[in-house]
């Protein structure tokens, strides 16, 4: 297991998420090869979404092993950048690989997205790139966003959001007996919002849903990169719910979405 993580690490780089490809007919041999590239792509196409300038105040929840704020820090000046995340490994990671350039300061912090350590209105942009899925309760995430977020400040997310049926039977096997679905491979998963229930609840905490970017297409490639890598460690249930995800996806019922909202002024 521990070659295969290796094997992992080399393959995804800094970021722990898909990646984006334009155009996205290409072939397996070339995404595998470009991964690391890809995925770097997808933080810029969700850091141009956010309209970050330079000087702003940016947290990155469930920053992972810091790829975002790495990518942050290597565009932009004078930002205060925090990255928080629950496992205090993966910070410790993020923490030695990334050096704060352009007058940027670097912040990590380990923490529950759902209950920040942060003062209130003390940032200008949160970011929450691939992890919300994990969350234990989205309601109690977007709590924490409005209160950390200053009046007029953005929330940009990236998700897999499903369409109706399909958001209602997953609520369905939520509400029964197996509370999480897809976490044989990924972990505690809950991908039962739909984009009508994201702005219901985006609107109940004082967030607007301004930016709906669907690149399900541009992410495709990820499938075959990821269930080669599962083939080689050998976990060939991980090959299967992989392939189950992408079905979903091919089907377009499964949609990868960079959402960006706006907290009302
Ligand atoms: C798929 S990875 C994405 C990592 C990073 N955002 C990236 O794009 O490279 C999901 C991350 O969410 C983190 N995570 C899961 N639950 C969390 C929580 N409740 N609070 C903070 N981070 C969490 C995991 O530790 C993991 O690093």
């Amino acid at each position: 297991m521990e070659a295969g993580d290796a094997r992992l690490g080399q393959r995804f780089g800094r970021h722990v998420h898909w990646g984006y490809w334009d155009p996205p007919g290409i072939d397996p041999d070339q995404a595998w090869d470009g991964f690391a590239e890809a995925a770097e792509a997808l933080s810029l196409r969700l850091l141009h979404q956010a309209r970050i300038r330079d000087r702003e105040r940016v947290l990155d929840v469930g920053c992972g092993l810091g790829g975002t704020i790495a990518c942050l820090n290597a565009g932009w000046q004078g930002l205060a950048l925090t990255g928080v995340n629950l496992d205090s490994r993966q910070i410790e990671v993020a923490r030695r690989s990334v050096e704060p350039r352009a007058d940027n300061s670097l912040a990590w912090v380990v923490a529950d997205a759902c209950a920040l350590p942060l003062p209130a209105a003390s940032q200008d942009v949160v970011l929450a790139v691939e992890c919300i899925f994990h969350f234990p309760a989205r309601e109690r995430f977007l709590a924490e966003v409005r209160r950390v977020l200053r009046p007029g400040g953005r929330l940009v997310l990236s998700d897999f959001v499903p369409v109706q049926p399909l958001a209602w039977l997953l609520r369905l096997l939520a509400a029964g007996r197996s509370a999480q679905v897809f976490n044989r491979t990924y972990g505690p998963v809950d991908c039962s919002w739909d984009c009508r229930r994201y702005a219901r609840e985006a609107r109940r905490h004082g967030l607007r849903l301004v930016g709906n970017d669907d690149i399900t297409l541009n992410t495709l490639p990820t499938y075959g990169v990821v269930a080669r890598l599962f083939e080689a460690m050998d976990l060939p249930s991980a090959v299967a719910d992989t392939a189950l995800i992408e079905r979903l996806s091919r089907w377009r019922w499964l949609r990868y979405r960079i959402l960006r909202f706006d907290l009302e002024e």
